[in-house]
């Protein structure tokens, strides 16, 4: 089925001006990339998109991290389009990332690893709402 799913070029991609080289491996997947805006977080904005790892040690790092430097955050639409995103993008510790991932091709470790993608049909849809208004999304 055609779905879509929240897409995040982190911190350390826009530093390192990797936006257009990771959005080529996202096209050239067959991704399309109906929806992109570049902003910048504050801790409120982060903490609400990460409220699920609240408990987890590297949360407040996760926080100061995704604060630090703008993001670009997408929409991506395809066949399959959590399933395949998460596919392109690698395992979230690039050390164990498959050769020709995004995260295997760009990320530094294992919290600068590069992009976000959500990990379920249902979370996509919640993600999305959280960062997009309805009318940025153009299909
Ligand atoms: P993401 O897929 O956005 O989901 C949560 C993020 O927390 C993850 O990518 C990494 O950026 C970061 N993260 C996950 N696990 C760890 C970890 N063990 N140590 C540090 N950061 C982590």
């Amino acid at each position: 089925a055609v779905e879509r799913t929240l897409s995040i070029l982190k911190p350390d991609a826009t530093e390192r001006n990797l936006t257009g080289k990771i959005n080529a491996v996202i096209e050239g997947a067959g991704l399309r990339i109906i929806a992109q805006k570049r902003v910048k977080w504050d801790a409120g904005d982060a903490a609400s998109f990460y409220a699920v790892h609240k408990a987890r040690p590297f949360y407040n790092d996760l926080v100061t991290y995704m604060t630090s430097a703008p993001i670009v955050v997408q929409v991506l639409e395809g066949e399959n389009a959590v399933a395949k995103y998460r596919e392109i993008m690698g395992a979230t510790n690039p050390e164990n990332a498959a050769d020709g991932t995004i995260r295997k091709l760009f990320a530094e470790n294992i919290e600068r690893n590069s992009v976000h993608g959500s990990d379920s049909a249902d979370n996509a849809a919640q993600e999305i709402g959280l960062v997009f208004q309805e009318s940025e999304i153009v299909g």
